[in-house]
């Protein structure tokens, strides 16, 4: 039986993706045998609602020197963390002395532009990888994991922040309760935690059972980041959908009482009711449509490859891991993928191998017949810049939130 992290209730199990490695450890060429797998299952807690991981794997293991993800790859992401980090700096941040700080601040995507408006600033990134490229920028950066002690440290070497924004990590912390602890040690009274994740009810709308992996922990929705906050002394103040990463939600939580909350709150949290957004239904139809995409792609792949064509992977994003391992993809039917980041390049796949190639393989010596689009999120920014591929025949395979070919 697994206890829930966040309430310690029952969380019952709806779908095993089976055994997974690691969705962004991409291994060496030879060293494939030395990768560490886990069992991949989602559940839902009982009582607090929060769909969660069955397994946990160690933070040790996936955010260290060798983080491949780096945020600033996606020009669309940069202008939106320009963008929040501008209204950060109007409107949450106090004349007397201001301080902004980022969970997860990665390769500095956001804090670059609140460090070039002059306001005093720390990002803590446990990862040394991308956190070097923030700090080779002038971004101060603490190499740490946030939980309650950093907290507590950095409210005393720093002083109290206006606001604690976090995007893409909260949702990979299994320990909530800890950083909860950091949080009611770092803000000040009227302070805000901002932050922004894969929600999930675009995730059972769009079937993108691909945003499960070692490192989401928990796939949140307006209803149990209430029950959180609840549970830890705070509230849920504001929601705001987003159309970043294929669907996500931005919460803004204070200490109790500290902020009014906004009708959307209330809004999203009745529409997930209506939607039935937890309910037992939702979470088998979910599971039947994971499997219905599993099986369609397969499928498709395995027609391609008898009809003799090539096709290729574009973007060895983390949540291809999901995909690629789930369906036993191997290079007969996938023969490489294509990827901007130069730490993942010449590297291959976490568990399938499939060799990861720098963009220009895509069309050297030619074009491939169908192009597996992983980064999804991404296709506007990618079919934009690849229009040469369409224009000579070629097509991009999607699978969700169904497998079909355009
Ligand atoms: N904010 C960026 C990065 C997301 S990737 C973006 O939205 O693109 C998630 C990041 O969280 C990684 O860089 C990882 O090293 C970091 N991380 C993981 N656990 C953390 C923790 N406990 N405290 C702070 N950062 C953490
Ligand atoms: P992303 O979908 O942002 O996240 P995750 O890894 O968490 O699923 O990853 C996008 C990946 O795709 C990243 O490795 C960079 C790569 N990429 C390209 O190869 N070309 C592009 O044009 C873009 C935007 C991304």
């Amino acid at each position: 039986m697994t206890s829930c992290r966040i309430c310690a209730s029952t969380v019952d199990e709806f779908y095993d993706f089976g055994r997974q490695p690691l969705s962004d450890a991409f291994p060496p060429v030879g060293s494939e045998g030395q990768e560490f797998f886990f069992r991949l299952a989602v559940g839902i807690c009982r009582s607090c609602l929060m769909v969660q991981l069955m397994e946990e794997v160690l933070r040790e293991h996936m955010f260290n020197e060798d983080y491949p993800y780096f945020s600033s790859g996606s020009t669309v992401m940069r202008a939106h963390f320009e963008a929040l980090a501008k209204r950060l700096v109007a409107k949450e941040v106090e004349t007397d002395s201001p301080f902004v700080v980022e969970l997860g601040s990665n390769d500095g995507v956001m804090l670059r532009t609140v460090a070039d408006a002059g306001v005093p600033h720390l990002g803590i990134e446990p990862s040394s990888s991308v956190g070097e490229v923030a700090r080779a920028q002038g971004i101060d950066v603490l190499t740490a994991f946030f939980e309650e002690e950093t907290g507590k440290q950095v409210a005393a070497e720093r002083g109290l922040a206006d606001v604690v924004f976090s995007a893409n990590t909260v949702c990979h912390i299994p320990y909530m309760d800890s950083i909860f602890a950091g949080l009611d040690a770092l803000l000040k009274p009227q302070g805000i935690f901002m932050f922004e994740d894969p929600y999930w009810g675009d995730i059972v709308e769009r079937a993108s059972f691909d945003q499960i992996y070692d490192e989401h922990y928990y796939l949140f929705s307006a209803t149990s980041v209430r029950n959180m906050a609840r549970q830890f002394g705070f509230d849920l103040v504001d929601v705001e959908r987003l159309p970043v990463h294929g669907g996500e939600v931005r919460y803004t939580v204070a200490r109790q009482g500290a902020r009014p909350v906004s009708d959307a709150v209330e809004a999203l949290i009745a529409e997930e009711t209506q939607r039935g957004l937890h309910e037992e239904a939702t979470l088998t139809g979910f599971a039947d449509r994971v499997t219905g995409i599993k099986n369609n792609l397969v499928t498709l792949l395995e027609r391609l490859r008898s009809e003799g064509k090539k096709v290729v992977g574009y973007g060895a994003t983390a949540k291809s891991a999901t995909v690629a391992n789930l369906c036993g993809l191997s290079t007969e039917v996938v023969e490489f993928v294509v990827d901007t980041t130069p730490a993942k390049q010449n590297r291959l796949t976490p568990g399938t191998h499939l060799p990861v190639r720098p963009p220009e393989a895509f069309s050297d010596p030619g074009y491939p017949d169908y192009a597996l689009l992983f980064a999804w999120n991404h296709a506007e920014e990618i079919t934009a810049k690849e229009t040469n591929f369409r224009e000579s025949g070629g097509r991009w395979i999607l699978y969700l939130p169904d497998v079909h070919v355009v």
